[in-house]
This record gives structure tokens, sequence and C-alpha cells, in this order.
């Protein structure tokens, strides 16, 4: 059993064993798995030339340690309760021994496809258990799974299922989220288009629409599934073979597929969704984010799953059939642990006390957050009218790269703040450094947040570029592994996360680096440059600004300019990545060395304009009144 801390003196006492002795710390968590051979030498590491390695030489199978491990007491346990879309259709319920099944015949479908130990299978779904079939299959046979979110558009697909050399790709003829039918297989089929690699597709069959499936390439699910076996051995994976890719955003326009590995990943999601979220037997853990990213890999499916935990997973949207309907599966489904997006609860809140009238949620113990600073009043909304003041809320820090939560209350254990992740977890050697890469040491300062010493739950590089990984992450300051996040050490030793110092912007907890966004808006042909940049959103934290240079105008004029440019965009990216604010200007300001002044655009994207500070180095400052008086008309 992964031990599970249960005082703040306990919290102390083990974080203090895990800086002081990491490799000790970590192989005694890890003695609680199920290994088939233990690892020969417990870490490796060198973060100048961003090597990590834990475990190695330890021999496992991800799935024995869902599956084999907790059957015999929890075979006829609810593994994952599926809340569909529609209230009125019937949820689904998998026990671990039928979840296993599933998993098991799936993996030799996958098989029988031809797919082995190391080949790469994208999958491309909505919110369904066959998402987490897939997932646990891929698992299973050793094939690496890359999830991409179902709301990217096709050239994003196609892009990351190209970058991936994926073999196989895994969709739906639709999907549904709250009143919209998306049509999956159609964006599907686009990118494979776009791509060389893809060779055969499982189609899922959720919305019943009538679609084409493409001979020899294309299958139905229900039919692979049919004729395939329930049992298929585990194969044996090493402790640093690849478990999955993961796609995310950065500076530059190109996304980047993360890698995460089997043995340290597992091992720090277990521990990691234990303490954190204090689960006990027989709760109901709900997560309500898409497996699309990584909070659902780490803590919907691997690490609720690895501790035997009940995960419920809900296909729709937050708002329909309206505003009340996470409170009303939370009471359905007698929901103990619930996490959330800081964005969802600020959306909810706008949208009144009424949709709460009526609700339990009496069986609520504790609050997450994730993906986005909280502000204070969302916070205290959160606390007071879901958890009724009894629940803590646990704001957790962390991102894709590091696999696990980070910096975070432990429910009921760590006391909290609003609006601060509190302390590091056990294992986390947070550092504060200024622009120079000085350490800033004690309490109450403010500067850029490293981690100084590696954790069994990291990123281990990007997919065909591990250069781009050291250049990312380990070269700002060199030895130590930059989040790209701004932080506040308080006068109590409690950290407080300010926002992204790069060019990355984060939109209702989505991550998108502005470079992508820019190189989408340049596609247009009328455009001849644009930036963008993120400023404040009272809903969606941040929300995305494009100064858009245009010189010539076709028929539509300026209207006709923005709405073709959403559609790029759209296009390009995804609907998420839609602007919310598209500014037509005659130039950009920028330094005489050419570098755009994203500072000025930012106090101007937020009404500040009267805090430019010095503008002398400019090429062209007259160009900032312009763009100031052309704010003020959209
Ligand atoms: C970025 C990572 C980690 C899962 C979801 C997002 C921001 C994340 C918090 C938090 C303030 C947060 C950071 C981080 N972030 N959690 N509790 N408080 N900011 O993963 O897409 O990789 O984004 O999200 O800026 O760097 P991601």
């Amino acid at each position: 059993m992964v031990p599970k801390i249960s005082t703040l003196g306990g919290y102390i006492f083990e974080y203090q064993k895990s800086v002081t002795n990491p490799t000790g710390f970590w192989s005694n968590i890890a003695e609680s798995f199920y290994w088939r051979k233990k690892w020969d030498h417990i870490l490796d590491w060198d973060f100048r030339s961003g090597l990590t390695k834990w475990f190695q030489g330890a021999k496992l199978n991800l799935t024995e340690n869902i599956f084999e491990r907790h059957l015999f007491f929890r075979g006829n346990q609810p593994a994952i309760i599926w809340e569909p879309n529609d209230p009125s259709e019937a949820h689904r319920t998998l026990t671990y021994s039928e979840l296993f099944i599933e998993v098991q015949r799936f993996s030799n479908v996958l098989k029988g496809l031809g797919i082995k130990k190391g080949d790469r299978v994208a999958i491309y779904l909505p919110m369904v258990p066959e998402l987490v079939i897939a997932l646990l299959a891929c698992a299973r046979i050793g094939a690496v799974h890359s999830v991409i979110f179902a709301g990217f558009s096709a050239q994003s697909l196609g892009e990351r299922l190209q970058d991936a050399g994926a073999k196989l790709l895994i969709t739906s003829d639709g999907g549904y989220r709250g009143s919209k039918t998306i049509p999956i297989k159609q964006i599907a089929d686009d990118a494979m288009n776009m791509c060389k690699c893809v060779t055969t597709a499982i189609v899922l069959k959720r919305t019943g629409e009538n679609i084409p499936m493409v001979d020899g390439r294309d299958h139905w699910y229900h039919d692979l599934m049919k004729g395939a076996g329930d049992t298929c051995e585990a194969e044996e994976m090493d402790s640093e073979d690849p478990l999955f890719i993961l796609y995310t955003s950065g500076s530059t326009g190109k996304p980047k597929g993360l890698v995460h590995t089997t043995g340290g990943y597992m091992v720090y999601t277990a521990y990691t969704f234990k303490n954190v979220f204090q689960y006990g037997d027989g709760d109901v853990y709900f997560c309500s984010a898409d497996i699309g990213w990584i909070t659902g890999h780490s803590y919907l499916v691997y690490g609720p799953l690895l501790s035997g935990a009940t995960s419920l997973m809900f296909e729709g949207v937050p708002t329909w059939p309206d505003a009340g309907r996470f409170w009303d599966i939370i009471d359905k489904h007698k929901v103990n642990q619930f996490y959330t997006a800081p964005t969802a609860i600020r959306s909810l809140m706008a949208l009144g006390m009424d949709w709460l009238q009526n609700k339990s949620l009496a069986t609520l113990k504790v609050l997450g957050t994730v993906g986005e600073p909280i502000n204070e009043a969302a916070w205290h909304w959160y606390h007071d009218h879901i958890g009724k003041n009894r629940c803590p809320i646990v704001d957790t820090w962390w991102q894709t790269e590091t696999g696990g939560i980070m910096i975070s209350p432990m429910a009921g254990i760590t006391p909290t703040k609003p609006s601060y992740a509190t302390m590091p977890l056990m294992g986390i050697q947070p550092m504060i450094v200024d622009q120079n890469g000085k350490q800033l040491m004690g309490n109450s300062v403010e500067g850029n947040l490293c981690i100084s010493y590696p954790w069994p739950g990291m990123a281990r590089t990007i997919w065909g570029d591990h250069e781009r990984f050291v250049n990312t992450y380990f070269t700002t300051y060199p030895g130590l592994y930059f989040t790209g996040d701004g932080v506040k050490r308080d006068e109590d030793g409690y950290y407080r996360i300010l926002g992204r110092v790069d060019d990355v912007i984060n939109v209702s907890g989505h991550r998108l680096g502005t470079a992508e966004i820019e190189n989408a808006i340049n596609e247009h042909p009328l455009v001849d440059e644009s930036a963008v940049v993120g400023f404040s959103h009272p809903i969606k934290g941040q929300g995305i600004y494009a100064y858009v240079v245009c010189t010539h105008f076709s028929t539509g004029g300026e209207e006709g300019i923005r709405n073709s440019i959403m559609m790029a965009v759209s296009t390009m990216i995804g609907p998420f990545a839609k602007p919310d604010k598209i500014q037509i200007v005659t130039g950009l300001p920028k330094t005489r060395s050419g570098k755009i002044m994203r500072r000025i655009l930012l106090k101007i994207a937020e009404g500040k304009t009267s805090e430019f500070g010095d503008i002398t180095t400019l090429l062209d400052p007259e160009i900032v009144n312009d763009i100031v008086k052309g704010s003020k008309e959209i």
C-alpha cells in the first residue's frame, strides 16, 4: 500500500526525509508497487544534459499495478463511473474486473492490427469509457499512446500524428458536448489525409451519424471487439520505456511532444493522488478535466486507478442542460472529492446562486483546483458555497512536464490560504531565482520558479528533439529545471503562483503559445504581421488579444478580416484558441533592433495606458498613440 500522510507533523517529517535522502525516500514508496524485477539503480541524473532516469533496470507493466494488484480485493468495485453528456441517457459503471476484461480485449485488437511494443497509437476521442480502455490497452501491450484533445482542429491533429509517427488512430464517429455534436470522424479523416504515417483507424460508434469508412483503413470498434479474446498477458516494460507522449504548447509555434516514462510516472501519480486528495477506500472521486490534457491522464486515469479508486468521468460541459450539472452529478453519484479548474468555478459563480438550490453536496469532503491561478473571490465562493465551509481546498500547481502535482496542500493537513498552492510535496525542491539566476533565499521573495532536484514523475524528453527539451527547460538557469512560472514565497514560506513569465498564455486552463496563434493569424493572405498577448479576463483567466497589421483590405473591410482571422485560428489550432479581441493596426511597437515590445501591447490590452514606462527606445513611438486610440474602439 502506498503510504498516506495524515498529519502536519507527518508531512514535515516526511518532507525532510524526502529532500535529505531522495533516493531512499522514493525507493521506499516504490516498494509498495508490483515490479517483475526491482531496479538496479534508483536515480541517474544530470540537469545540464536534461537526463533523468528513475528505477533503472526495473521491469514492470503499469497495468498489472492497476488490475492484477487490485483484483482480489476490488474486482467488484467500480473503477470508472461514466456520466454521459445527456443526463437522460443511462450512466455506465465499469468495475475493476469489467474494465480489465475490456482492456485485455482491446489489447488483443491492437495486437491483431499489428501494433507492437514501442509503436505510437494516437487517440482522438470524446470523453467516453473507451478512451480509458484505449489508454490502458496501449500500456498493457507497451504501445506509446498519444491522446490529442478532441477540440483540436484537423490541422493540429495531423501535425501531431506526423510528429509522433503514429501508426494507428483511435477515434469515433462523432461526439457530444453540451447541445453540440462534434464531427470527430470528419476531422480525423482530414488529419489522416494530411499525414503519411497512419495506416489504420479504429472508429467507435458514439453518435450514430452516417460517416464514410475507408476500406482497408477504418474498422469499427464494436466489430473488432466482438472477436477479441478476453485475456492478454502484459508486456514486460523497462522502467524508462515511454508510456505516453502528450503535446503541449510552448513559446515557439511547434507543439512539444513531452514523453513520460513508465516506472517513475506510476510511482509519482499514485503517491501524489492518494496524499493530495487523501483518498480513502470507498470514496468516489470526480475529476472534471478532459483526458486530452495531462490532468486527465494523471488524475482521472493513472493516479486514481493505480490507487484502486473509483474515478468518475463526465462527457459533457458544466453548463448543460443547465449550470447546475456538476452539482447534480456530485449528488447523483455521491462524490467525495471533486477536482476542477478555476475557470469553471468562475463561470459558474458568475451565473449566480440559483443553480445551487436543492443541491445537497453533502458527500463532498475535498475540493481541488488546477490549471491556472485561482483568484480569492473564486476560492471563497468554492469554499463557502460548494464546500459549505467544511471541505479543504487543494490548489494544486503542476504542469504537463511535471507529470504530477508539485506544490499543493494535502487535504485537511496543510493549512490553506486563498490563492496559495502552499507547500511543496514530498521530494520537490523549489528554488526561486531572479532574472540573473541568483537564488533568492528566505521568505518574502518573488521571482522565477525552478526545481533543483529530479522527481520520478518528470517528463524525460521531447519526442524526437532532446535538444529542444534541454534548451527549453535546462538552459535558462543551468543546472535547474525552469518552470516558466513566476512565484512568490510569502512570509510564512507559502508559495503563490503568479502565472507564466514566458510567451505562453493560459486561456480557460488551456495552454497556448502566443507564437502558435500568431503563426495561424499570419497564414491569412492579407495579414502582414501580428502580435498576440494574453490579458486578464474575469472568467477565462486570460483572454487573447491580437494586434494585426493589415495594409490591404478585401471587400468585407476590417470586419471581414476579423471574421476570417477567427476562422483561420479555428482551422489551424481549434475553436478554443480564437482571439477575444482583434485590433487592426498599421504597425507594431518595435525596438530599433526589431523586437516587438509586448510589454506595451499588454498594457494597452489591459487598458493601463498611463503605465508605459520608457518608450524612447522605440523605432516609432508615434505608433503607440495610434494603437491606443484604436484600442478604445474595439
Ligand atoms: C501551467 C501548466 C497541470 C495541469 C493543467 C495545466 C499553470 C497550473 C496552477 C495552479 C497557478 C497553475 C502554470 C503552469 N498552472 N496549475 N494551481 N496555480 N497556475 O497543465 O497545460 O501544462 O499548464 O498552468 O502556469 O505552468 P499545463
